[in-house]
């Protein structure tokens, strides 16, 4: 499967994000990842759509727009005309509108992901993964950037490939998110991710370009 990177801008100074997005759009960057929290779903504060639209003319890659915040329902008109490409909506905020939600994203036009906690186990996206174009598996707590790996995380990524596969959506993008390092993304691969977030890992690097490069080919 082609493995794709997506910087999350959470690890990045937020008073050059123009910079910012254009930087890993010369580094070879596959998505960029735009963390949205409300201080509700999770502690911290951080942008909402009007961030998303202000960056959307300094990059021409996919906006990865990663919702941490109660009733997401109520937010997606807003983040799709700020132009996200995806939107990804927590199993644990949607509860039993998971699947309505993420239709409604698509009736956007825009694609749609749905997100477990670590303490959610995978089955939680079982029901939507017919309508999904990607399944996120958090492997941290979400809220904070430069956090350790759950290496319990490997399990569930083996376990929801298995389930794509043996349904039909062995392609399915299966991105990971939190704690993702040089070092451990070849196991994170091998156990069926295709799509690695990586915030402080590509922000701190010395050289992005050669660090995205590496998390690719890990
Ligand atoms: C955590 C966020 C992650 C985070 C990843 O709530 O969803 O995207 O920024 O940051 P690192 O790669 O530093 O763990
Ligand atoms: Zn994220």
């Amino acid at each position: 499967m082609k493995i794709k990177i997506a910087p999350s801008i959470l690890a990045s100074d937020f008073a050059h994000m123009a910079d910012n997005v254009r930087k890993l759009t010369e580094n070879g960057a596959d998505l960029v990842h735009c963390d949205v929290m409300d201080g509700n779903f999770v502690p911290p504060i951080t942008f909402g759509a009007q961030m998303v639209k202000q960056i959307r003319p300094h990059t021409p890659l996919p906006l990865d727009c990663h919702l941490m915040v109660l009733h997401p329902e109520t937010h997606l008109e807003d983040f799709a005309s700020a132009g996200a490409d995806l939107i990804s909506v927590h199993a644990e905020a949607c509860g039993k509108n998971l699947v309505k939600t993420m239709r409604t994203i698509k009736s956007l036009g825009v694609k749609a992901a749905a997100v477990v906690n670590p303490e959610t186990p995978v089955s939680a996206l079982f029901d939507c993964a017919e309508e999904a174009d990607m399944l996120l598996v958090m492997s941290v707590h979400p809220g904070w950037g430069g956090q350790k790996f759950i290496p319990e995380t490997l399990k569930k990524l083996e376990e929801l490939r298995a389930f794509c596969i043996k349904n039909g959506r062995e392609e399915l993008d299966i991105q990971v998110d939190g704690g993702v390092t040089e070092e451990n993304a070849g196991e994170i691969i091998s156990a069926g991710a295709n799509v690695l977030v990586a915030g402080s890992t590509v922000f701190r690097a010395v050289d992005m370009r050669a660090t995205i490069a590496r998390l690719r080919s890990a």
